[in-house]
């Protein structure tokens, strides 16, 4: 077994990423300096591996649930054809605000549907199919959204799951949160539905293809 992480080496695999706009390094900055949650966005190795994700899967129609400040939809928006299609769900009225603004100073942000609500309720009137989703938002609905997404992606289309290691926590779950998020991996593991990889990038980001 290999255990990569010696002191410096998040930098260094920051540095050979493939570079950004900077808007979205204004856009992390901004989110660090105004948001007391700042560390929720996904940070720019994952930002990049969610770009590399649309452009592989060639998606078009993405769904992304847990918008935060906008930092995972402009990175996969970035990577959509101009006709593409971005929708992202979350219910702060006030981060949701701060993403928009992003989206309107971007040439991207045009491909970006907002929406503002509880997302299993939004979910009700996106019938899709999309090609891609990013589940990303309250930790203890993981489960009800991977079982409400999953029937509106394209056979082969794929869905991310964030955070699926949750600082570790999946090892020995004490919290609701921890439970939930350990229940999922349990559940996706064992899914004849999905091809699966759980990889070890940032807190853990579940990789789901659909047959
Ligand atoms: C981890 S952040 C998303 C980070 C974002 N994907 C990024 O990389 O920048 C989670 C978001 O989920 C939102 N959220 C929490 N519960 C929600 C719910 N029930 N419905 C919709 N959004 C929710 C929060 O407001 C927060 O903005």
């Amino acid at each position: 077994m290999i255990t990569l992480n010696p002191e410096g080496i998040y930098d260094y695999a920051v540095s050979k990423a493939e570079p950004r706009d900077s808007l979205l390094d204004e856009l992390m900055e901004q989110t660090q300096a105004k948001m007391e949650h700042w560390n929720m966005l996904c940070g720019p190795i994952e930002g990049r591996f969610l770009k590399l994700m649309v452009q592989i899967s060639q998606a078009k129609n993405i769904l992304e649930i847990g918008t935060f400040t906008g930092h995972s939809a402009l990175s996969m928006a970035e990577a959509l054809p101009d006709d593409g299609r971005l929708t992202t769900l979350d219910l702060d009225p006030e981060v949701t605000t701060f993403a928009k603004s992003y989206f309107a100073r971007s040439k991207h942000g045009h491909k970006i549907k907002s929406i503002l609500g509880p997302a299993l309720e939004s979910l009700k009137s996106l019938p899709g199919p999309f090609d891609m989703a990013l589940i990303d938002a309250d930790k203890g609905n993981y489960q009800n959204y991977y079982e409400a997404v999953l029937p509106k992606i394209k056979s082969g289309g794929i869905i991310v799951i964030d955070n699926v290691l949750w600082h570790g926590a999946v090892l020995s779950p004490k919290s609701a949160e921890d439970r939930a998020i350990a229940t999922l991996n349990d559940i996706i593991a064992k899914d004849e539905r999905v091809d699966r990889v759980l990889l070890t990038i940032r807190d853990g980001v579940f990789l789901v293809r659909k047959r």
